[in-house]
């Protein structure tokens, strides 16, 4: 048991899926796993262990943004020994051709999150997915025909910013959308020696401003689910 997990040390799996909201948590466990277990409610932060084909994975709601997130995996690594962790997320796009539905593979994350600085001695330390985990993302959605894109993405800790051309910078970069998670988790899954990937849903396009309802995300975000639990 720890602060926010009421879980047992063997009651969580090796592998996690976490998600920002605790609802898609148990919506992946009723829809994807059998066998399945609900080893925490503390806090509404809804934690599962089931199977998917045999396999044993968990998935954790981590609630939206870094400290938040922060603390979860924090507990998953230390107090559960979990060796593998892919967030299944939605993002904000911000290049005008990725369109509502389209998956992205977070090689790498921005951010504007001083926990970046505070974990990494005050250097800018730059964030980044496991490789084979990438690579193994990519070969699985080849297979199941699911397109993806692979690029950079930005985790803010401000959601609804007052300068209207923020993401500007960022956008003349390249990168591909805007969320609120993954620099934290690729920063302690490097930390602590664990594999790491982002799997994240275009949920909106900030510049063509189109955004997809609840009903939609749910929908699209089937096969981001399905393919971070191939490589679960
Ligand atoms: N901004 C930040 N996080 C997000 C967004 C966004 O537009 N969409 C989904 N997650």
């Amino acid at each position: 048991m720890s602060i926010h997990i009421e879980a047992n040390r063997n009651d969580i799996a090796e592998t996690v899926l976490i998600s920002g909201d605790p609802l898609r948590a148990k919506y992946i466990a009723s829809k994807m796993l059998t066998e399945v277990v609900c080893y925490n409610e503390v806090r509404g932060m809804l934690g599962y262990t089931g199977l998917y084909h045999g396999k044993r994975v968990s998935v954790q709601g981590t609630g939206m943004g870094i400290p938040s997130t922060a603390i979860y995996l924090h507990e998953l690594i230390h107090e559960y020994d979990v060796k593998k962790i892919i967030r299944v997320g939605t993002c904000g796009a911000i290049q005008p051709d990725l369109v509502l539905g389209e998956i992205i593979l977070a090689e790498s994350a921005y951010t504007d999150s001083n926990t970046n600085l505070m974990y990494h001695h005050t250097m800018d330390y730059a964030p980044q997915a496991s490789a084979d985990l990438l690579q193994q993302a990519r070969a699985v959605a080849h297979q199941l025909t699911i397109a993806t894109r692979q690029g950079m993405v930005f985790s803010t800790d401000v959601f609804y910013g007052e300068d209207l051309n923020r993401w500007d910078p960022w956008i003349e970069r390249g990168l591909l959308g805007i969320e609120m998670e993954t620099s934290i988790l690729y920063s302690l899954a490097a930390k602590n020696n664990i594999k790491a990937l982002s799997i994240l849903t275009v949920s909106d396009n900030i510049i063509t401003k189109l955004f997809s309802s609840s009903k939609e995300r749910e929908e699209v975000s089937i096969r981001m689910i399905q393919l971070a639990l191939e490589i679960a």
